[in-house]
Protein backbone atom coordinates (compact mmCIF):
# COMPACT_ATOMS: atom_id res chain seq x y z
CA UNK A 1 0.00 0.00 0.00
CA UNK A 2 1.35 3.39 -1.19
CA UNK A 3 1.07 5.63 1.22
CA UNK A 4 1.61 10.10 0.91
CA UNK A 5 2.38 12.61 3.59
CA UNK A 6 0.28 15.33 2.37
CA UNK A 7 2.38 18.70 2.65
CA UNK A 8 1.11 22.28 2.90
CA UNK A 9 2.45 22.16 -1.43
CA UNK A 10 1.03 19.04 -1.95
CA UNK A 11 -2.40 19.75 -0.45
CA UNK A 12 -3.01 22.59 -2.11
CA UNK A 13 -1.76 21.67 -5.12
CA UNK A 14 -4.16 18.82 -4.55
CA UNK A 15 -6.94 21.78 -4.33
CA UNK A 16 -6.10 22.21 -7.44
CA UNK A 17 -5.82 19.38 -9.02
CA UNK A 18 -9.06 18.83 -8.02
CA UNK A 19 -10.51 21.97 -10.84
CA UNK A 20 -8.15 20.36 -13.62
CA UNK A 21 -9.61 17.56 -15.64
CA UNK A 22 -7.69 14.21 -15.93
CA UNK A 23 -6.31 15.64 -19.12
CA UNK A 24 -5.30 18.48 -18.07
CA UNK A 25 -2.92 16.83 -15.22
CA UNK A 26 -1.78 14.33 -17.89
CA UNK A 27 -0.69 16.49 -20.28
CA UNK A 28 1.37 18.46 -17.74
CA UNK A 29 3.10 14.96 -16.85
CA UNK A 30 3.65 14.03 -20.23
CA UNK A 31 1.50 10.96 -19.52
CA UNK A 32 -1.52 9.28 -21.50
CA UNK A 33 -5.09 8.90 -19.91
CA UNK A 34 -7.13 6.85 -22.27
CA UNK A 35 -10.35 4.90 -22.33
CA UNK A 36 -11.85 2.43 -24.09
CA UNK A 37 -15.04 3.86 -26.59
CA UNK A 38 -17.48 2.38 -28.14
CA UNK A 39 -18.56 4.87 -31.15
CA UNK A 40 -22.37 4.00 -30.75
CA UNK A 41 -22.39 6.23 -28.08
CA UNK A 42 -20.59 8.75 -29.50
CA UNK A 43 -24.26 10.87 -29.92
CA UNK A 44 -24.74 11.01 -26.83
CA UNK A 45 -23.36 14.60 -25.54
CA UNK A 46 -22.77 13.30 -22.08
CA UNK A 47 -20.62 10.39 -23.33
CA UNK A 48 -18.79 12.64 -25.87
CA UNK A 49 -18.12 15.10 -23.66
CA UNK A 50 -16.88 13.25 -21.00
CA UNK A 51 -14.84 11.57 -23.14
CA UNK A 52 -13.31 14.53 -24.81
CA UNK A 53 -13.11 16.65 -21.57
CA UNK A 54 -11.05 13.81 -19.49
CA UNK A 55 -9.13 11.92 -21.94
CA UNK A 56 -5.90 13.00 -24.32
CA UNK A 57 -6.36 9.18 -25.71
CA UNK A 58 -8.85 6.47 -27.18
CA UNK A 59 -8.95 3.16 -28.00
CA UNK A 60 -11.43 0.62 -29.66
CA UNK A 61 -13.29 -1.62 -27.08
CA UNK A 62 -13.96 -3.52 -30.09
CA UNK A 63 -14.02 -1.85 -33.22
CA UNK A 64 -11.02 -2.92 -34.58
CA UNK A 65 -10.66 -6.48 -33.84
CA UNK A 66 -10.66 -9.14 -36.51
CA UNK A 67 -14.37 -9.92 -36.26
CA UNK A 68 -16.03 -6.37 -36.69
CA UNK A 69 -13.06 -5.07 -39.02
CA UNK A 70 -12.36 -7.95 -41.39
CA UNK A 71 -15.86 -9.97 -41.05
CA UNK A 72 -15.53 -11.53 -45.13
CA UNK A 73 -12.66 -12.95 -47.05
CA UNK A 74 -11.45 -9.65 -48.86
CA UNK A 75 -13.96 -7.89 -46.91
CA UNK A 76 -12.68 -5.10 -44.91
CA UNK A 77 -15.32 -3.01 -42.57
CA UNK A 78 -13.65 0.02 -41.44
CA UNK A 79 -16.88 2.47 -40.82
CA UNK A 80 -17.04 1.80 -37.19
CA UNK A 81 -13.00 1.99 -36.60
CA UNK A 82 -12.75 4.87 -38.50
CA UNK A 83 -15.38 6.86 -36.64
CA UNK A 84 -13.13 6.18 -33.48
CA UNK A 85 -10.16 7.28 -34.92
CA UNK A 86 -11.71 10.79 -36.44
CA UNK A 87 -12.94 11.15 -33.03
CA UNK A 88 -10.12 11.13 -31.72
CA UNK A 89 -8.37 14.01 -34.29
CA UNK A 90 -11.39 16.25 -33.88
CA UNK A 91 -10.09 16.51 -29.88
CA UNK A 92 -6.98 16.14 -30.19
CA UNK A 93 -6.63 12.88 -28.48
CA UNK A 94 -3.97 10.07 -29.40
CA UNK A 95 -5.25 6.76 -30.74
CA UNK A 96 -4.59 3.45 -29.44
CA UNK A 97 -5.33 0.70 -31.85
CA UNK A 98 -6.88 -2.98 -30.27
CA UNK A 99 -6.23 -5.77 -31.36
CA UNK A 100 -4.81 -7.29 -34.29
CA UNK A 101 -4.24 -11.04 -33.18
CA UNK A 102 -6.27 -12.43 -30.85
CA UNK A 103 -7.70 -15.85 -30.09
CA UNK A 104 -11.45 -14.28 -29.86
CA UNK A 105 -13.69 -12.57 -32.05
CA UNK A 106 -12.57 -14.46 -34.83
CA UNK A 107 -14.62 -14.55 -37.96
CA UNK A 108 -16.78 -17.79 -38.84
CA UNK A 109 -15.18 -17.10 -42.80
CA UNK A 110 -11.65 -17.45 -40.82
CA UNK A 111 -12.29 -20.54 -38.45
CA UNK A 112 -14.91 -22.55 -40.13
CA UNK A 113 -12.83 -21.78 -43.46
CA UNK A 114 -10.85 -25.56 -43.26
CA UNK A 115 -7.46 -23.47 -43.79
CA UNK A 116 -3.92 -25.10 -43.68
CA UNK A 117 -1.51 -23.30 -40.95
CA UNK A 118 0.04 -21.52 -44.09
CA UNK A 119 -3.14 -20.60 -45.31
CA UNK A 120 -4.10 -18.94 -41.97
CA UNK A 121 -0.80 -17.46 -41.61
CA UNK A 122 -1.05 -15.77 -45.41
CA UNK A 123 -4.43 -14.24 -43.85
CA UNK A 124 -3.13 -12.63 -40.61
CA UNK A 125 -0.42 -11.20 -42.13
CA UNK A 126 -2.74 -9.88 -45.07
CA UNK A 127 -5.21 -8.97 -42.03
CA UNK A 128 -2.19 -7.25 -40.22
CA UNK A 129 -1.06 -5.23 -43.10
CA UNK A 130 -4.07 -4.31 -44.35
CA UNK A 131 -5.32 -2.94 -40.99
CA UNK A 132 -1.77 -1.13 -39.74
CA UNK A 133 -1.42 0.61 -43.16
CA UNK A 134 -5.32 1.48 -43.25
CA UNK A 135 -4.38 3.65 -39.71
CA UNK A 136 -0.98 4.68 -40.46
CA UNK A 137 0.00 7.68 -39.29
CA UNK A 138 -3.48 7.79 -37.31
CA UNK A 139 -3.12 4.85 -34.67
CA UNK A 140 0.29 5.64 -32.67
CA UNK A 141 0.30 1.90 -30.75
CA UNK A 142 -1.50 -1.07 -31.58
CA UNK A 143 -2.15 -4.20 -29.27
CA UNK A 144 -0.52 -6.33 -31.69
CA UNK A 145 -1.02 -9.49 -29.87
CA UNK A 146 -3.83 -9.78 -26.97
CA UNK A 147 -3.65 -12.66 -24.27
CA UNK A 148 -1.03 -15.04 -26.10
CA UNK A 149 -0.27 -16.74 -23.20
CA UNK A 150 -1.91 -19.55 -20.00
CA UNK A 151 -1.81 -18.45 -16.72
CA UNK A 152 1.24 -21.45 -16.33
CA UNK A 153 3.80 -19.41 -18.71
CA UNK A 154 2.80 -21.75 -22.09
CA UNK A 155 1.54 -20.20 -25.40
CA UNK A 156 -1.93 -19.97 -25.31
CA UNK A 157 -3.32 -22.57 -28.15
CA UNK A 158 -5.25 -20.55 -30.83
CA UNK A 159 -6.00 -20.72 -34.41
CA UNK A 160 -2.94 -18.86 -35.20
CA UNK A 161 -0.38 -20.92 -33.25
CA UNK A 162 0.28 -22.47 -36.86
CA UNK A 163 2.47 -19.99 -37.62
CA UNK A 164 5.95 -21.01 -36.34
CA UNK A 165 6.81 -17.69 -33.61
CA UNK A 166 3.65 -16.16 -34.51
CA UNK A 167 3.89 -13.10 -31.84
CA UNK A 168 7.65 -12.07 -33.40
CA UNK A 169 5.98 -12.29 -36.92
CA UNK A 170 2.78 -10.32 -36.35
CA UNK A 171 5.32 -7.56 -34.69
CA UNK A 172 7.45 -7.77 -37.97
CA UNK A 173 4.27 -7.33 -40.18
CA UNK A 174 2.62 -4.75 -38.05
CA UNK A 175 6.48 -3.04 -38.35
CA UNK A 176 6.66 -3.02 -41.89
CA UNK A 177 2.93 -1.53 -42.56
CA UNK A 178 4.14 1.46 -40.06
CA UNK A 179 7.49 2.09 -38.65
CA UNK A 180 6.38 4.48 -36.55
CA UNK A 181 3.61 2.77 -34.37
CA UNK A 182 4.38 1.09 -31.38
CA UNK A 183 4.06 -2.25 -30.89
CA UNK A 184 3.09 -3.79 -27.95
CA UNK A 185 1.99 -7.62 -26.57
CA UNK A 186 -1.01 -7.32 -24.23
CA UNK A 187 -2.24 -9.67 -21.84
CA UNK A 188 -4.07 -10.02 -18.32
CA UNK A 189 -3.56 -11.46 -14.90
CA UNK A 190 -0.12 -10.43 -15.97
CA UNK A 191 0.18 -7.40 -13.99
CA UNK A 192 2.29 -8.75 -11.55
CA UNK A 193 5.07 -10.84 -10.63
CA UNK A 194 4.17 -14.79 -11.36
CA UNK A 195 4.57 -17.43 -13.94
CA UNK A 196 2.43 -15.43 -16.95
CA UNK A 197 4.09 -12.42 -16.53
CA UNK A 198 7.64 -14.13 -16.17
CA UNK A 199 7.08 -15.77 -19.51
CA UNK A 200 6.32 -12.28 -21.05
CA UNK A 201 9.19 -10.82 -19.25
CA UNK A 202 11.22 -13.66 -20.99
CA UNK A 203 9.67 -13.44 -24.38
CA UNK A 204 10.30 -9.47 -23.81
CA UNK A 205 14.05 -9.81 -22.53
CA UNK A 206 14.58 -12.36 -26.19
CA UNK A 207 12.28 -10.18 -28.52
CA UNK A 208 14.70 -6.55 -27.22
CA UNK A 209 17.98 -8.70 -27.44
CA UNK A 210 17.37 -9.82 -31.28
CA UNK A 211 15.76 -6.39 -31.88
CA UNK A 212 12.04 -7.62 -32.75
CA UNK A 213 9.86 -4.80 -33.13
CA UNK A 214 8.47 -4.74 -29.49
CA UNK A 215 8.00 -1.49 -27.99
CA UNK A 216 6.38 -2.19 -25.00
CA UNK A 217 4.38 -4.41 -22.87
CA UNK A 218 0.17 -4.40 -22.19
CA UNK A 219 -1.03 -4.81 -19.03
CA UNK A 220 -4.69 -5.37 -18.78
CA UNK A 221 -5.25 -4.17 -15.29
CA UNK A 222 -9.28 -6.17 -14.97
CA UNK A 223 -8.79 -5.83 -11.03
CA UNK A 224 -11.89 -6.49 -8.45
CA UNK A 225 -10.98 -5.23 -4.38
CA UNK A 226 -9.22 -8.87 -3.65
CA UNK A 227 -5.94 -8.25 -4.98
CA UNK A 228 -5.16 -4.43 -3.26
CA UNK A 229 -1.41 -5.50 -2.79
CA UNK A 230 0.26 -3.35 -5.86
CA UNK A 231 3.92 -4.35 -5.09
CA UNK A 232 4.12 -6.72 -7.46
CA UNK A 233 2.65 -4.63 -10.02
CA UNK A 234 5.76 -2.26 -9.15
CA UNK A 235 8.29 -4.71 -9.45
CA UNK A 236 7.26 -5.83 -12.86
CA UNK A 237 6.74 -2.57 -14.63
CA UNK A 238 10.37 -1.86 -13.02
CA UNK A 239 11.93 -4.78 -14.96
CA UNK A 240 9.90 -4.40 -17.89
CA UNK A 241 10.96 -0.87 -18.19
CA UNK A 242 14.68 -1.17 -17.60
CA UNK A 243 14.72 -3.32 -20.77
CA UNK A 244 14.09 -0.13 -22.47
CA UNK A 245 10.27 -1.44 -23.03
CA UNK A 246 7.14 1.00 -22.44
CA UNK A 247 4.65 -0.42 -20.39
CA UNK A 248 0.67 0.61 -20.75
CA UNK A 249 -1.69 -0.14 -18.59
CA UNK A 250 -4.56 -1.01 -21.21
CA UNK A 251 -7.67 -2.05 -19.63
CA UNK A 252 -8.21 -0.59 -16.26
CA UNK A 253 -11.54 -1.38 -14.00
CA UNK A 254 -12.02 -2.36 -10.57
CA UNK A 255 -15.21 -4.44 -10.46
CA UNK A 256 -16.99 -4.37 -7.12
CA UNK A 257 -20.29 -6.34 -6.09
CA UNK A 258 -23.42 -4.47 -6.40
CA UNK A 259 -26.80 -4.91 -5.42
CA UNK A 260 -29.75 -4.95 -8.17
CA UNK A 261 -29.73 -1.73 -9.06
CA UNK A 262 -26.13 -1.83 -9.80
CA UNK A 263 -24.94 0.29 -6.44
CA UNK A 264 -21.84 -0.61 -4.39
CA UNK A 265 -21.28 0.57 -1.09
CA UNK A 266 -19.25 3.40 -0.17
CA UNK A 267 -16.83 1.48 1.53
CA UNK A 268 -16.23 -0.87 -1.60
CA UNK A 269 -15.90 2.64 -3.46
CA UNK A 270 -13.57 3.86 -0.96
CA UNK A 271 -11.29 0.49 -1.86
CA UNK A 272 -11.87 0.95 -5.28
CA UNK A 273 -10.21 4.00 -5.20
CA UNK A 274 -7.34 3.24 -3.28
CA UNK A 275 -6.56 0.88 -6.15
CA UNK A 276 -6.96 3.08 -8.80
CA UNK A 277 -4.48 5.90 -6.83
CA UNK A 278 -1.89 3.20 -6.41
CA UNK A 279 -1.83 1.68 -9.84
CA UNK A 280 -1.54 5.55 -11.12
CA UNK A 281 1.13 6.21 -8.44
CA UNK A 282 3.20 3.29 -9.66
CA UNK A 283 2.62 4.06 -13.40
CA UNK A 284 4.01 7.83 -13.15
CA UNK A 285 6.95 6.31 -10.67
CA UNK A 286 8.28 5.00 -14.36
CA UNK A 287 9.08 7.09 -17.03
CA UNK A 288 8.24 4.33 -19.43
CA UNK A 289 4.85 3.79 -18.29
CA UNK A 290 3.53 5.71 -20.28
CA UNK A 291 -0.14 5.59 -20.79
CA UNK A 292 -3.01 4.63 -18.28
CA UNK A 293 -6.61 3.77 -19.66
CA UNK A 294 -9.78 2.60 -18.37
CA UNK A 295 -11.75 -0.33 -19.71
CA UNK A 296 -14.76 2.47 -20.62
CA UNK A 297 -15.09 5.21 -18.69
CA UNK A 298 -18.92 5.14 -17.34
CA UNK A 299 -20.86 2.17 -15.43
CA UNK A 300 -23.57 3.20 -17.60
CA UNK A 301 -21.16 0.94 -20.26
CA UNK A 302 -19.01 -1.77 -19.08
CA UNK A 303 -18.46 -5.49 -20.20
CA UNK A 304 -18.61 -6.57 -16.40
CA UNK A 305 -22.51 -6.43 -15.47
CA UNK A 306 -22.79 -8.94 -18.38
CA UNK A 307 -20.04 -11.00 -17.66
CA UNK A 308 -19.21 -11.50 -14.29
CA UNK A 309 -23.64 -11.10 -12.62
CA UNK A 310 -23.31 -9.25 -9.29
CA UNK A 311 -20.64 -7.00 -10.37
CA UNK A 312 -20.23 -3.54 -11.94
CA UNK A 313 -19.50 -0.29 -10.74
CA UNK A 314 -15.86 -0.63 -11.91
CA UNK A 315 -14.79 2.95 -13.61
CA UNK A 316 -14.47 6.67 -12.58
CA UNK A 317 -17.91 7.95 -13.63
CA UNK A 318 -21.47 6.45 -12.31
CA UNK A 319 -24.14 5.97 -14.70
CA UNK A 320 -24.93 9.87 -14.95
CA UNK A 321 -21.44 10.59 -15.86
CA UNK A 322 -21.00 11.78 -12.09
CA UNK A 323 -16.95 11.28 -11.16
CA UNK A 324 -16.54 8.95 -8.20
CA UNK A 325 -14.17 8.41 -5.10
CA UNK A 326 -11.80 6.41 -8.01
CA UNK A 327 -11.43 9.54 -9.74
CA UNK A 328 -10.94 11.50 -7.24
CA UNK A 329 -7.80 9.80 -6.55
CA UNK A 330 -7.05 9.37 -9.82
CA UNK A 331 -6.86 13.57 -10.30
CA UNK A 332 -5.06 13.54 -6.52
CA UNK A 333 -2.68 11.16 -8.04
CA UNK A 334 -1.60 12.28 -10.87
CA UNK A 335 -1.08 16.15 -9.38
CA UNK A 336 0.62 14.84 -6.22
CA UNK A 337 2.58 11.60 -6.90
CA UNK A 338 6.08 13.16 -6.50
CA UNK A 339 8.25 13.71 -9.80
CA UNK A 340 10.83 11.01 -10.89
CA UNK A 341 14.04 11.52 -12.12
CA UNK A 342 17.23 9.30 -13.08
CA UNK A 343 21.09 10.18 -12.46
CA UNK A 344 21.78 8.55 -16.29
CA UNK A 345 19.44 11.13 -17.56
CA UNK A 346 21.67 14.34 -16.81
CA UNK A 347 23.86 14.65 -20.22
CA UNK A 348 26.17 17.27 -21.09
CA UNK A 349 23.58 19.25 -24.10
CA UNK A 350 25.81 19.44 -26.86
CA UNK A 351 27.50 16.22 -27.03
CA UNK A 352 25.05 14.20 -24.53
CA UNK A 353 27.80 12.82 -22.51
CA UNK A 354 26.98 11.73 -18.86
CA UNK A 355 27.86 10.41 -15.61
CA UNK A 356 28.96 13.48 -14.61
CA UNK A 357 28.84 17.31 -14.38
CA UNK A 358 31.23 20.34 -14.23
CA UNK A 359 30.43 24.05 -12.85
CA UNK A 360 29.37 26.06 -15.51
CA UNK A 361 28.15 23.10 -18.00
CA UNK A 362 25.07 23.70 -20.00
CA UNK A 363 23.21 20.57 -19.76
CA UNK A 364 20.42 18.47 -20.93
CA UNK A 365 18.16 16.86 -18.15
CA UNK A 366 15.85 14.02 -19.62
CA UNK A 367 13.29 11.84 -17.93
CA UNK A 368 11.61 13.70 -15.16
CA UNK A 369 8.16 12.46 -14.65
CA UNK A 370 6.80 15.98 -14.63
CA UNK A 371 6.49 19.14 -16.12
CA UNK A 372 5.02 21.68 -18.90
CA UNK A 373 3.22 19.81 -21.32
CA UNK A 374 4.36 22.49 -24.45
CA UNK A 375 7.87 23.69 -24.39
CA UNK A 376 8.77 26.55 -22.62
CA UNK A 377 12.06 28.45 -23.34
CA UNK A 378 13.33 31.50 -21.30
CA UNK A 379 14.18 34.69 -21.95
CA UNK A 380 17.33 36.37 -20.32
CA UNK A 381 16.61 39.33 -18.33
CA UNK A 382 18.27 43.07 -18.67
CA UNK A 383 21.37 42.04 -16.91
CA UNK A 384 21.62 38.91 -19.24
CA UNK A 385 20.73 36.04 -16.41
CA UNK A 386 18.26 33.01 -17.39
CA UNK A 387 15.60 32.50 -14.66
CA UNK A 388 15.90 29.67 -11.87
CA UNK A 389 12.41 29.04 -12.77
CA UNK A 390 10.45 28.44 -15.70
CA UNK A 391 7.02 26.80 -15.84
CA UNK A 392 6.75 25.50 -12.12
CA UNK A 393 10.43 23.61 -13.25
CA UNK A 394 13.42 24.11 -10.90
CA UNK A 395 16.84 22.32 -11.15
CA UNK A 396 18.80 21.95 -8.00
CA UNK A 397 22.61 20.99 -7.48
CA UNK A 398 22.98 20.85 -3.69
CA UNK A 399 20.28 23.06 -3.22
CA UNK A 400 21.38 26.31 -5.75
CA UNK A 401 18.62 26.37 -8.34
CA UNK A 402 20.74 26.51 -12.15
CA UNK A 403 19.87 29.06 -14.45
CA UNK A 404 16.98 27.23 -17.28
CA UNK A 405 16.91 27.46 -20.51
CA UNK A 406 13.96 25.47 -21.45
CA UNK A 407 11.58 23.10 -19.99
CA UNK A 408 8.78 20.54 -21.08
CA UNK A 409 7.54 17.23 -19.52
CA UNK A 410 11.13 14.74 -19.69
CA UNK A 411 13.85 17.18 -21.02
CA UNK A 412 14.92 20.53 -18.89
CA UNK A 413 18.12 22.13 -19.99
CA UNK A 414 19.75 24.89 -17.92
CA UNK A 415 23.15 25.70 -16.64
CA UNK A 416 25.22 23.87 -13.36
CA UNK A 417 25.49 26.77 -11.08
CA UNK A 418 29.57 27.48 -10.59
CA UNK A 419 28.93 27.02 -7.57
CA UNK A 420 29.04 23.68 -7.81
CA UNK A 421 31.50 21.40 -6.16
CA UNK A 422 33.09 17.96 -5.70
CA UNK A 423 33.17 15.60 -5.41
CA UNK A 424 29.96 14.92 -6.00
CA UNK A 425 26.58 17.06 -6.20
CA UNK A 426 22.93 16.20 -5.12
CA UNK A 427 20.56 16.65 -7.53
CA UNK A 428 16.76 17.51 -6.74
CA UNK A 429 14.11 18.15 -9.72
CA UNK A 430 10.97 20.62 -8.85
CA UNK A 431 8.06 20.87 -10.20
CA UNK A 432 4.94 22.89 -9.33
CA UNK A 433 6.32 23.11 -5.70
CA UNK A 434 6.94 19.36 -5.48
CA UNK A 435 10.14 17.80 -5.10
CA UNK A 436 11.68 14.60 -6.82
CA UNK A 437 13.95 12.04 -5.54
CA UNK A 438 17.75 13.17 -5.53
CA UNK A 439 20.01 11.58 -7.02
CA UNK A 440 24.23 12.07 -6.78
CA UNK A 441 26.38 13.19 -9.85
CA UNK A 442 30.45 13.66 -9.62
CA UNK A 443 31.64 16.52 -10.08
CA UNK A 444 34.73 16.91 -11.89
CA UNK A 445 36.89 20.51 -13.76
CA UNK A 446 35.42 19.93 -17.36
CA UNK A 447 33.23 17.97 -19.71
CA UNK A 448 33.92 20.01 -23.24
CA UNK A 449 31.63 19.11 -25.29
CA UNK A 450 31.09 20.98 -28.69
CA UNK A 451 27.34 22.19 -30.63
CA UNK A 452 26.74 20.10 -33.23
CA UNK A 453 24.56 22.06 -35.92
CA UNK A 454 21.49 19.34 -35.61
CA UNK A 455 21.66 19.31 -32.01
CA UNK A 456 21.82 15.66 -32.67
CA UNK A 457 25.51 15.16 -30.46
CA UNK A 458 27.34 13.84 -33.40
CA UNK A 459 28.41 15.08 -36.80
CA UNK A 460 29.25 18.58 -38.34
CA UNK A 461 30.08 21.47 -34.95
CA UNK A 462 28.67 24.32 -34.30
CA UNK A 463 31.46 26.37 -35.85
CA UNK A 464 31.17 29.44 -37.38
CA UNK A 465 33.58 31.88 -39.79
CA UNK A 466 34.25 35.52 -39.00
CA UNK A 467 30.41 36.26 -41.12
CA UNK A 468 28.95 33.75 -38.90
CA UNK A 469 28.92 31.14 -41.57
CA UNK A 470 29.22 27.18 -40.24
CA UNK A 471 32.53 26.30 -41.13
CA UNK A 472 32.41 23.31 -43.19
CA UNK A 473 34.35 21.56 -46.09
CA UNK A 474 32.96 23.81 -48.44
CA UNK A 475 33.71 26.74 -46.02
CA UNK A 476 37.15 25.60 -44.92
CA UNK A 477 38.65 28.21 -42.23
CA UNK A 478 42.01 29.11 -42.91
CA UNK A 479 45.12 29.54 -41.04
CA UNK A 480 45.00 33.12 -38.84
CA UNK A 481 41.20 33.26 -39.29
CA UNK A 482 39.11 33.76 -36.40
CA UNK A 483 36.26 30.97 -35.95
CA UNK A 484 33.59 30.93 -32.70
CA UNK A 485 33.35 27.42 -31.50
CA UNK A 486 30.58 27.07 -29.39
CA UNK A 487 31.00 25.10 -26.76
CA UNK A 488 30.32 23.74 -23.27
CA UNK A 489 31.73 22.67 -19.76
CA UNK A 490 34.81 24.33 -20.11
CA UNK A 491 34.77 24.17 -16.47
CA UNK A 492 35.23 27.42 -14.20
CA UNK A 493 37.72 28.72 -16.34
CA UNK A 494 35.82 30.00 -18.48
CA UNK A 495 37.44 32.72 -20.55
CA UNK A 496 39.55 31.12 -22.83
CA UNK A 497 40.63 27.65 -23.37
CA UNK A 498 43.08 26.61 -25.39
CA UNK A 499 42.13 23.86 -28.09
CA UNK A 500 43.74 21.98 -30.46
CA UNK A 501 42.87 22.06 -34.18
CA UNK A 502 43.96 20.27 -37.26
CA UNK A 503 47.22 21.94 -37.81
CA UNK A 504 46.90 25.00 -35.63
CA UNK A 505 45.42 26.68 -32.77
CA UNK A 506 42.23 28.38 -31.98
CA UNK A 507 40.70 29.86 -29.46
CA UNK A 508 38.03 28.30 -27.57
CA UNK A 509 35.36 30.39 -26.38
CA UNK A 510 33.05 28.79 -23.88
CA UNK A 511 29.61 30.55 -24.18
CA UNK A 512 26.49 29.39 -22.24
CA UNK A 513 23.15 29.28 -23.00
CA UNK A 514 23.52 28.95 -26.66
CA UNK A 515 22.00 27.04 -29.64
CA UNK A 516 20.76 24.37 -27.77
CA UNK A 517 19.62 21.24 -28.71
CA UNK A 518 15.18 21.53 -28.20
CA UNK A 519 14.66 18.74 -30.63
CA UNK A 520 17.28 16.46 -29.66
CA UNK A 521 16.94 13.04 -30.13
CA UNK A 522 15.41 11.49 -26.33
CA UNK A 523 17.67 8.52 -25.04
CA UNK A 524 15.79 5.51 -25.25
CA UNK A 525 15.24 4.72 -21.72
CA UNK A 526 13.49 8.29 -21.46
CA UNK A 527 11.68 7.97 -24.56
CA UNK A 528 8.24 9.01 -23.44
CA UNK A 529 4.76 9.89 -26.01
CA UNK A 530 5.87 13.25 -25.75
CA UNK A 531 2.83 14.96 -28.17
O1 LIG B 1 -21.65 -5.99 -32.43
C1 LIG B 1 -22.39 -7.18 -32.17
C2 LIG B 1 -23.85 -6.93 -32.45
O2 LIG B 1 -24.01 -6.66 -33.84
C3 LIG B 1 -24.66 -8.16 -32.05
O3 LIG B 1 -26.04 -7.88 -32.24
C4 LIG B 1 -24.39 -8.46 -30.58
C5 LIG B 1 -25.16 -9.67 -30.07
O4 LIG B 1 -24.53 -10.82 -30.57
O5 LIG B 1 -22.98 -8.73 -30.40
C6 LIG B 1 -22.23 -7.57 -30.72
O6 LIG B 1 -20.87 -7.88 -30.55
C7 LIG B 1 -20.48 -7.95 -29.18
C8 LIG B 1 -19.34 -6.93 -28.94
O7 LIG B 1 -18.84 -7.04 -27.61
C9 LIG B 1 -19.80 -5.50 -29.20
O8 LIG B 1 -20.78 -5.16 -28.23
C10 LIG B 1 -19.94 -9.34 -28.90
O9 LIG B 1 -21.02 -10.27 -28.99
C11 LIG B 1 -19.33 -9.40 -27.52
O10 LIG B 1 -18.68 -10.66 -27.32
C12 LIG B 1 -18.25 -8.34 -27.39
O11 LIG B 1 -17.73 -8.35 -26.07
C13 LIG B 1 -16.48 -7.66 -25.94
C14 LIG B 1 -15.40 -8.70 -25.56
O12 LIG B 1 -14.16 -8.01 -25.37
C15 LIG B 1 -15.19 -9.70 -26.67
O13 LIG B 1 -14.72 -9.04 -27.80
C16 LIG B 1 -16.62 -6.65 -24.82
O14 LIG B 1 -17.52 -5.63 -25.24
C17 LIG B 1 -15.25 -6.02 -24.55
O15 LIG B 1 -15.31 -5.17 -23.43
C18 LIG B 1 -14.22 -7.12 -24.26
O16 LIG B 1 -12.97 -6.50 -24.13
C19 LIG B 1 -11.89 -7.42 -23.87
C20 LIG B 1 -10.65 -6.88 -24.55
O17 LIG B 1 -10.90 -6.76 -25.93
C21 LIG B 1 -9.46 -7.77 -24.27
N1 LIG B 1 -9.23 -7.90 -22.84
C22 LIG B 1 -10.41 -8.40 -22.11
C23 LIG B 1 -11.59 -7.48 -22.36
C24 LIG B 1 -12.79 -7.95 -21.58
O18 LIG B 1 -13.21 -9.20 -22.04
Amino acid sequence: MVRYYVSIAVLALALTAAAQSLRDLADQRGIRIGAAADPSHFTETAYAGTLSREFNQIEPENAMKFQPIHPGIGAYSFGQADSIVAFGRQHSMAVRGHTLVWHSQVPDWVTKGGYTPEQLSTILQDHINTVVTHYAGQVYAWDVVNEAFNDDGTLRSTIWSGTPGYIEQALRWAHTADPAALLFVNDFSAEGINAKSDAIYKMAQDFVTRSVPLHGIGLQMHYTTGNTNLTGVDLNIQRLTALGLQVHITELDVRLPVNSSGTATPALLATQAQIYRDVMAICLKYPLCTSIQTWGFTDRYSWIPGTFPGFGAALPFDTAYQPKPAYTSMQSSLATAPPVIASAGMLNAASYAGGAVAPGEIVVFFGPTFGPAALTVAQSDSSGNFPVELAGVRLLFDGVPARLIYARTGQISGVVPFSTAGPAVRVQYEYQGILSNAVSLPVVAAVPGIFTLDSSGAGASAILDVAYKPVTEANAARRGDAIQIFATGGGLNLSETNVTVARGRALLRMVSGLGMPISSSVPRQFRRNLR
